[in-house]
């Protein structure tokens, strides 16, 4: 079956959720779960009851979308995302994204865990993606083009929508919060990186390094979403010798940013 009819059944299974009429996705990056705390939720949907949705890798961490309301407007969030380096297809990352689409939404926020490399950053930092270089990470448009999402050569010229990014750093001086913004580089991983890929992510001018939202990113401009995504930075690049980084620091300092990290995506949604 076409990708384009899949996506058209998984919608379809999916819409009499959708009663709210929501017209703003969120997709939570690693250890930024605890959002979902924040969503007045109406329905769960575990991502393996969806048709096509792809079937998670792991055994009961196959994530869930959730159909519900924040700062009283209507979302559909996805708890849980499917990598690339998972061995996910491309066309697989971005599928749920295609999904929500179809849904209805239109404005899309994302989030993830990012290594960081722009001047000044910390870990717990939270950066606005103000653009990104994709470096590496097969491109999920490839192949035949499917007209109904979207032209063949899509334009990336405003990957991240520059209303979004004005709307968010007004609120982060409201709330005191400390935004940094920046240009995210995208990766396969599954590996962090070497300490001389680090200084080279420096040098092509990004400011923060991570494994997924590209492809996403992609695939949401392809069909004219308008992007809005933040990192939470979780580990330095560039730093000392003996400091190596694990998936649980990411996870820790992702945590201890989430407070934070909520405070902007809910503020800017109750804007929309
Ligand atoms: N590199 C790539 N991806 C990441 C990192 C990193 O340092 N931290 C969190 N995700």
């Amino acid at each position: 079956m076409k990708i384009y009819d899949r996506v058209q059944e998984a919608t379809a299974f999916l819409q009499p959720y959708n009663t709210a009429g929501a017209t703003i996705g969120v997709v939570l990056g690693s250890g930024l779960g605890n959002f979902v705390g924040e969503i007045e939720v109406a329905k769960e949907i575990p991502y393996e009851e969806i048709p096509h949705f792809p079937v998670s890798t792991v055994e009961g961490h196959g994530g869930k979308l959730i159909f519900g309301s924040i700062a009283g407007k209507p979302i559909i969030a996805m708890a849980g995302r499917f990598h690339f380096y998972e061995g996910y297809s491309a066309e697989e990352v971005v599928f749920p994204i295609r999904v929500m689409k179809f849904l209805g939404v239109q404005n899309l926020f994302i989030s993830n865990a990012a290594g960081g490399v722009g001047a000044g950053f910390k870990v717990g930092d939270l950066m606005i993606i103000t653009d990104h270089i994709s470096f590496a990470a097969k491109n999920p448009l490839l192949g035949k083009n499917e007209e109904r999402f979207g032209p063949r050569f899509a334009d990336m010229s405003e990957p991240y929508r520059k209303d979004l990014i004005a709307k968010a750093k007004t609120i982060a001086t409201q709330e005191g919060i400390k935004l940094q913004e920046g240009v995210y580089f995208g990766v396969t991983g599954p590996t962090f990186e070497t300490r001389a890929e680090y200084k080279m992510i420096q040098l092509l001018g990004a400011h923060a390094v991570g494994m997924s939202t590209v492809q996403e990113v992609i695939a949401a401009n392809h069909m004219k979403m308008d992007v809005f995504a933040m990192s939470v930075i979780t580990d330095i690049g560039i730093r000392d010798e003996d400091d190596i980084i694990t998936h649980d620091d990411v996870l820790k300092a992702a945590k201890e940013a989430e407070p934070k990290f909520t405070t902007i995506f809910r503020e800017l949604i109750r804007t929309l």
